[in-house]
């Protein structure tokens, strides 16, 4: 707990991302415009082009619509773009593609190989439980996810 809590410390000051940490998305119009329906996930879990593929189809997005001004979407495409695995961002990013190949496009961070393998262990009843929900709702088990922080607990 005490080290959750020094990470945290850590990421506010902006220090460089720890390997067991990842980049926090700070840009604001960002964090607001994503994490209206669930948490803004960290740019460094998806590539470039996932982003950008994601931001060119946002009027059916997971069976949602979340267009907006296409302006609008253009700065964040590039902020995501700019913090992306193959980007900026940095370990955690190319931890975060292992295993996906060049030529694909996930649009999932939960379906990458190292989201399934770092998750195999956990049992079916735990993302059955009514506070998780979903697999996509990192802070039900991750209470630093939203800074970017997703140690053992
Ligand atoms: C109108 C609501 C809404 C908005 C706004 C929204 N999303 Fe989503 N998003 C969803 C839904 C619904 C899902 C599917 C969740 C699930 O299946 O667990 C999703 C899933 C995702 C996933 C995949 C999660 C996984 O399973 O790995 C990513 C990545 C994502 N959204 C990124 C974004 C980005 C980037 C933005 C801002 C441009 C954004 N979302 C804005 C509703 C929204
Ligand atoms: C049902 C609870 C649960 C949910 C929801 C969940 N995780 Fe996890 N996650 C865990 C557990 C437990 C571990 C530790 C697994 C282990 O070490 O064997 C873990 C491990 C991780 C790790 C590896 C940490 C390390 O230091 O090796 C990352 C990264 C991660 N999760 C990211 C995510 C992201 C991103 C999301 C949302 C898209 C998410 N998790 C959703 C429970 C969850």
């Amino acid at each position: 707990m005490k080290r959750m809590i020094l990470a945290a410390a850590l990421t506010l000051a902006a220090l460089p991302a720890r390997a067991d940490q990842v980049r926090p998305l700070t840009d604001p119009e960002t964090v607001k415009a994503c994490g209206e329906c669930h948490m803004a996930f960290q740019p460094a879990f998806l590539p470039a082009r996932s982003w950008t593929s994601m931001m060119g189809q946002l009027s059916d997005h997971f069976g949602d619509n979340a267009s907006m001004a296409p302006d609008k979407a253009e700065r964040i495409r590039q902020v995501l773009v700019a913090g992306a695995a193959d980007t900026g961002g940095g370990k955690a990013g190319s931890k975060a593609l292992r295993g996906v190949r060049s030529n694909e496009v996930p649009l999932r961070i939960t379906e990458l190989p190292r989201f399934q393998r770092k998750h195999d262990r956990i049992p079916e009843r735990e993302w059955k439980r009514p506070e998780v929900k979903t697999k996509s709702n990192c802070v039900a088990c991750h209470r630093g996810a939203d800074q970017g922080s997703y140690e053992d607990e």
